[in-house]
């Protein structure tokens, strides 16, 4: 079938679309329900129907004669180590992990926080939730004490699961201070916690709450999986919004099995049996869908990568790991390969490895910026594949659709909307806009399968957020335009949302941590272009009237707060001092403006600016950080 016909079909019929999609998976009961609504007015795909995505994942691969065959590949350079476990292994082992939660009091929608890092224990510890009807929330191990306090608290999780320590290059990085640091300052800390301690750091345990993993799983028992209802919440998983509170998007578990399992063929062109590597983290939402949950439910094998691009031991490690675990498709951020290409712009170290397994190179999390989408693709000669999509929608919003009619890429574009996702780019009056011209992405209701159903408990912001904007739309706050063709250009966030190697940062709350600082009166955090990561943010500070604080000391302390509360991933490296931020009349940051100073040399002055003076420091202040890049 082209690509239109399917299209046509999921937009002009979405319930026969997705009935058809739903009885491709086993069901404990199938749904009542196709398309519905909530109590609350908002679209539930697959009411009434009855699942569990545990066994999806894993007890259905090994009844159906899967059970020899690699389930997922720890490669791991940072440990050393490579780890292969089968479908039956695994299984087994989600089975007794999920015992011995339930022994400590785990049932159908308690919480689960997992802060663990690229270990195969932390992939056990989600599908047992997911086995138990617990709702997970992975929370990635770069984030500090803080941000893990916040999450624990809006969560409020029974039990919390960690490891002794991730590992950063060669540096180890011991997780359990911060472990502790982050429950001493939760107002609902975890009654318990379940540490794996590993090889490289020995955690010290506090026995009234703290439990070895490998004590656990000694007494556990294996428990069958729960039958949950496809609106039932498999995670949490919180996101920057663009205030300091973040964002806790909830995904059901019907809709998400039946949306990723979709997405395997059709996005991904990919058969059970095949090997798929996505090179991300398991605490963000591209972790979540392709390097745990799509590849296992469709019954491929999934490589659970513990290292870099780079460093470990050096920029061939991606075509290593492609050729020696026989990857057929390869996913990872662009800021990846902008890391590869600057230790090794000739791919040089391509020639050591045969890649011939590799059928397609996948992007996302970032846009694909045209130069290192023409590198890639130099240097392979493989088809690179752009697709965008959010931790809010989990599964890909637009994508070459690879798997049925793949259609020629064009450089910067993501090609078309995935069936289900109808896709308009409006004015800021919510007019749609003709082709070619750039606006706001929004996406009609209702949403397709796997897309946000909600906020964890935050219902009005879940709608002020997302849906009071465009009425009838989900706005996705990413600006972009459709060109005549019908080909998606996704620029990039309209909001003050901005992306570092890939992760998504509020600078909103960037500006709270660098307001708290006694010596500012005001400040405004600012995404600038970076070469490597994309954007990499800047502070601009106004100071108090009589501080005495002289800039290497202030920027020194304000690095400090934000490498100290988000993380040292928040890459907060620059901040200026200035007599005044340049505002609108109303008092709006003019930000756009502050970007454009940093990349171009004349930059008009906005009508609406309230001292044009304003520019002339900021201006002053990126030439003198070296900021500006022309
Ligand atoms: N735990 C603890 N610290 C972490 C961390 C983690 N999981 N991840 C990053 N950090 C720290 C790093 O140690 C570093 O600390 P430092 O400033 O003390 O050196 C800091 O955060 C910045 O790290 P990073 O952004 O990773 O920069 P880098 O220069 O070390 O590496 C890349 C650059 C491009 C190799 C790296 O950013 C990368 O692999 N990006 C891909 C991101 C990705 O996959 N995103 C998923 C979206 S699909
Ligand atoms: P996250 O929720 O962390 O996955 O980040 C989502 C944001 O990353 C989106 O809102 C976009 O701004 C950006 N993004 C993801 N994929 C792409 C892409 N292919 N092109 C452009 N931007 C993207």
């Amino acid at each position: 079938m082209s690509y239109h016909e399917l299209y046509q079909r999921s937009v002009n019929d979405p319930e026969g679309f997705w009935r058809e999609q739903a009885e491709a998976l086993p069901w404990f009961q199938p749904p009542r329900q196709i398309l519905g609504k909530d109590d609350s007015g908002h679209h539930r795909w697959f009411s009434g129907g009855q699942l569990n995505i545990s066994p999806l994942a894993l007890d259905r691969h090994v009844d159906d004669g899967r059970g020899d065959q690699t389930a997922i590949i720890h490669d791991s350079p940072a440990t050393g180590t490579q780890t292969r476990y089968t479908f039956r292994e695994l299984r087994d082992l989600v089975a007794r992990f999920a015992g011995g939660l339930r022994e400590l009091g785990v049932g159908k929608g308690d919480r689960v926080v997992i802060y663990m890092p690229m270990m195969p224990e932390a992939v056990i510890a989600m599908l047992a939730c997911a086995r138990l009807g617990a709702i997970h929330s992975v929370v990635f191990g770069g984030f500090q004490p803080h941000e893990l306090a916040v999450r624990i608290d809006d969560a409020k999780p029974k039990v919390l699961l960690t490891a002794s320590c991730g590992i950063e290059f060669s540096k180890v990085i011991p997780y359990k201070p911060l472990v502790d640091e982050a429950i001493r300052r939760s107002a609902s800390p975890p009654s318990r916690t379940v540490l794996f301690q590993r090889a490289q750091c020995t955690a010290d345990m506090d026995p009234e709450r703290d439990l070895d993993w490998q004590d656990l799983m000694q007494t556990a028992k294996p428990v069958d999986p729960v039958p949950v209802d496809a609106t039932h919440p498999l995670y949490i998983l919180y996101t920057s919004g663009t205030t300091g509170k973040p964002k806790g998007v909830v995904r059901d578990t019907g809709g998400y099995a039946v949306a990723l399992n979709f997405s395997m063929k059709y996005v991904y062109d990919l058969d059970p049996g095949d090997v798929f590597w996505t090179a991300s983290d398991v605490g963000w939402v591209v972790g979540h869908s392709y390097i745990v949950y799509g590849p296992l439910i469709y019954g491929c094998t999934s490589v659970v990568y513990e290292g870099k691009p780079v460093r470990t031991p050096d920029a061939g490690a991606f075509w290593r790991v492609i050729s020696e675990h026989q990857v057929k498709v390869f996913f990872t951020a662009p800021t990846a390969f902008r890391a590869v290409k600057k230790e090794d712009p000739e791919g040089k170290l391509l020639a050591d490895y045969d890649i011939s397994c590799l059928k397609a190179i996948y992007q996302a999390g970032e846009r694909l910026d045209p130069p290192t989408y023409d590198w890639i693709k130099q240097i392979t000669g493989l088809p690179v594949i752009d697709h965008w999509w959010q931790t809010e929608t989990g599964w890909p919003i637009a994508s070459n659709p690879m798997g049925v009619d793949p259609q020629p890429e064009k450089s910067g574009s993501a090609t078309f909307p995935v069936p289900g996702y109808q896709i308009d780019v409006l004015d800021p009056d919510g007019q749609p806009l003709p082709a070619g011209e750039q606006g706001n992405l929004a996406i009609r209701l209702p949403l397709p399968p796997g897309c946000l159903p909600t906020l964890w408990q935050d219902e009005a912001r879940f709608r002020s957020a997302y849906l009071e904007r465009f009425p009838g739309y989900y706005d996705t706050s990413d600006g972009g335009c459709l060109d005549e063709d019908g080909y998606l250009f996704v620029m990039g966030r309209m909001d003050d949302v901005i992306n570092v190697a890939g992760h998504r940062l509020s600078t909103g709350e960037m500006e709270e941590l660098i307001g708290s600082h006694d010596a500012v009166a005001e400040c405004a955090v600012v995404g600038l272009r970076d070469e490597l990561k994309g954007e990499m943010p800047m502070g601009f500070v106004v100071l108090k009237n009589g501080a005495d604080i002289d800039h290497t000391t202030l920027e020194q302390d304000l690095v400090e707060i934000v490498r100290d509360h988000i993380g040292a991933f928040a890459c907060l490296r620059r901040v200026a001092i200035v007599q005044k931020l340049p505002k609108t009349r109303s008092g709006k940051i003019l930000r756009k403006s502050i970007r454009q100073l940093s990349v171009e040399k004349d930059v008009p002055v906005p009508s609406t600016i309230d001292d044009p003076t304003s520019l002339d420091d900021i201006r002053g202040a990126l030439e003198k950080a070296g900021m500006r890049t022309f």
